[in-house]
């Protein structure tokens, strides 16, 4: 559907996140000095996060995602920022990743790891990890208990299955990783980056297409999640889970 991309087109990110919440995580993985670090970015959109961790240092990313024109918006701003020499985009599906066994120190998936299910995920992605790799990913999560009916049915009529941040870190267990850090991303994360420059833009666009219904159906299931994070966030956010596949 072409609005939805009108909508989403030439922003920052496509979910929440900042680039403080982005090195933090990177940074507190510890790497000792030597080889260059190799990094798969996972549903990388228009690469925010692969920008931040290009400018960690020591790097060598390969970005994913399967709408070419995020690939290409990250390659523009890539050469834009100096870090060409640091980022390689492939369009290609987290469902089938055409990539050799044990050869990522590090796989990143912000925003995007509920496109396959975080059970999925998890499971899948780690044997492109070295042993003693690690993966660091943002998924939803309940962060405050009795969250009212209102978000609660949002959530499922999102086909999102929300849990708490404690159930997020058994599955990590679960799946065989050592949990190292969870970060709950404050509401700046979702709005300054996000939800501000996508509302920026809708008055205009409902003005465009105010006789085409799918796409002022489209407007209005986004004014309304936004809706919804204004008056629920202190229920949910989306929240950094960093660890390790084990030696
Ligand atoms: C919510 S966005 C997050 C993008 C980015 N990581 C960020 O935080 O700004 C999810 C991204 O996953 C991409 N995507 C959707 N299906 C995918 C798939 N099967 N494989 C890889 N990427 C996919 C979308 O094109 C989109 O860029």
């Amino acid at each position: 559907l072409n609005i939805f991309f009108e909508i989403h087109k030439d922003i920052p990110r496509e979910g929440p996140g900042s680039d403080y919440y982005t090195r933090a995580m990177f940074n507190s993985i510890g790497h000792k000095s030597g080889n260059r670090i190799k990094v798969l970015d996972i549903g990388c959109g228009p690469g925010q996060q692969t920008l931040a961790l290009a400018r960690c240092g020591s790097v060598t990313i390969t970005a994913i995602d399967t709408h070419q024109p995020f690939l290409d918006e990250l390659n523009r701003r890539a050469v834009g920022a100096g870090l060409a020499d640091s980022i390689t985009t492939r369009n290609m599906s987290m469902f089938e990743l055409d990539l050799p066994d044990e050869s990522f120190d590090v796989i990143w998936a912000e925003g995007s790891i509920y496109i396959i299910s975080p059970d999925k995920g998890l499971t899948n992605f780690a044997r492109f990890l070295k042993p003693g790799g690690h993966i660091g990913f943002t998924h939803v999560a309940w962060i405050r208990e009795d969250p009212p009916g209102e978000i609660i049915s949002f959530w499922e009529e999102e086909q999102c299955e929300v849990l708490t941040v404690k159930e997020n870190e058994s599955k990590i267990a679960g799946a065989g990783y050592n949990l190292l850090r969870t970060e709950i991303l404050p509401p700046s994360a979702w709005t300054d980056q996000y939800y501000y420059p996508v509302e920026e833009r809708l008055d205009r666009l409902a003005a465009a297409y105010r006789d085409d219904e799918e796409a002022m159906n489209e407007i209005e299931v986004t004014r309304h999640e936004i809706e919804m994070f204004n008056r629920y966030h202190e229920w949910y956010s989306y929240v950094f889970y960093l660890a390790e596949k084990p030696k």
